[in-house]
């Protein structure tokens, strides 16, 4: 299970994220992102980001800790804006926490080096879990103390949206063309070899196991809360083997590597440099 802290103070939303995630601090002293239950994107996003998630971590791949965070709304009274106010006040109840790495900065490409073997896993791991959000636009992917960290895991297993088509479209390749990690040369063979039998039917019941049960009730089509988790392990499973076999990752493009920015190129003193030189 994932463990559960009370929110105690709304710090300040997050704008770079659709969803207006927030930073929260909870009783357990951390610091959290919060994803809220309220957002327009729903309760399935953060299905999602706990099956992905914990997945991930079961993995060996680095993903922030998450937890389920309990919020009365009333700890946002203070925030002036609307928007924020109102998602709070749809949000009562149980909420999704991220470990906020603080100091972490967004992944560049032009400017942080992944080898292939590390970007094949993310890249094998995202085409298991059909994850649609992690391009070169937008890579979900944090540097830390120099190490790669993958977040939002909620633009994933697009099947969870219509249940009647799951079997087919869990059965469709994956088009890591514009993948953020893509012009890295991943090895996918490395990948799945290390990967692929870690996830055993076992394993993906036990992370499903993990949603809480309010994120899961009432879903048309489905008697118990434990029936649609079994459909979540019946989407992945199959994918498991042979999914590496059909990722295509586009025409393989040189990547620029990065320079200096131009003031650190141009000599700052140049005067000094040259009486140095003449002896003067
Ligand atoms: N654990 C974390 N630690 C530090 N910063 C984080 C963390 N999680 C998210 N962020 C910051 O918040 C931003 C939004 O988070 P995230 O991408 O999870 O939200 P989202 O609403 O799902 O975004 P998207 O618009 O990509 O769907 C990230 O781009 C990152 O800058
Ligand atoms: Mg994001």
């Amino acid at each position: 299970m994932l463990s559960e802290v009370i929110a105690t103070r709304y710090v300040t939303p997050l704008r770079e994220g659709g969803s207006l995630p927030g930073i929260v601090e909870a009783d357990d002293l951390g610091t959290y992102v919060m994803k809220f239950t309220g957002a327009g994107q729903g309760r399935k996003t953060l299905v999602a980001e706990v099956i992905c998630g914990r997945l991930a971590r079961r993995l060996g791949l680095r993903i922030p800790e998450l937890v389920t965070i309990q919020l009365d709304p009333v700890i946002g009274l203070a925030e002036p804006d609307q928007e924020v106010q109102e998602l709070l006040k749809a949000s009562g109840g149980l909420n999704l926490g991220m470990d906020y790495l603080p100091g972490s900065i967004g992944f560049d490409p032009l400017a942080y080096e992944v080898d292939p073997k590390e970007a094949g896993k993310v890249v094998w791991f995202d085409a298991l879990i059909n994850n649609v959000d992690r391009s070169w636009r937008n890579p979900n992917m944090l540097v830390w103390h120099g190490d790669l960290w993958l977040i939002d895991h909620g633009a994933t297993m697009i099947w969870h949206h219509n249940w009647p088509t799951a079997k087919a479209a869990a059965a469709k390749p994956y088009n890591a063309s514009d993948h953020a990690l893509a012009p890295f040369g991943p090895d996918l063979s490395a990948a799945a070899a290390d990967l692929a039998p870690l996830v055993t039917e076992e394993l993906l019941t036990e992370v499903a196991a993990e949603v809480p049960d309010a994120w899961l009730a009432d879903e048309p089509g489905f008697d118990t809360t434990d029936a649609v988790r079994r459909a979540y392990v019946e989407a992945l499973l199959p994918r498991v083997a042979t999914i590496h076999e059909r990722i295509t990752l586009g025409e393989p493009s040189p990547r620029k590597r990065s320079l200096p920015p131009g003031w650190l190129l141009t000599d700052p003193w140049p005067h000094e440099k040259k009486s140095k030189d003449s002896g003067k």
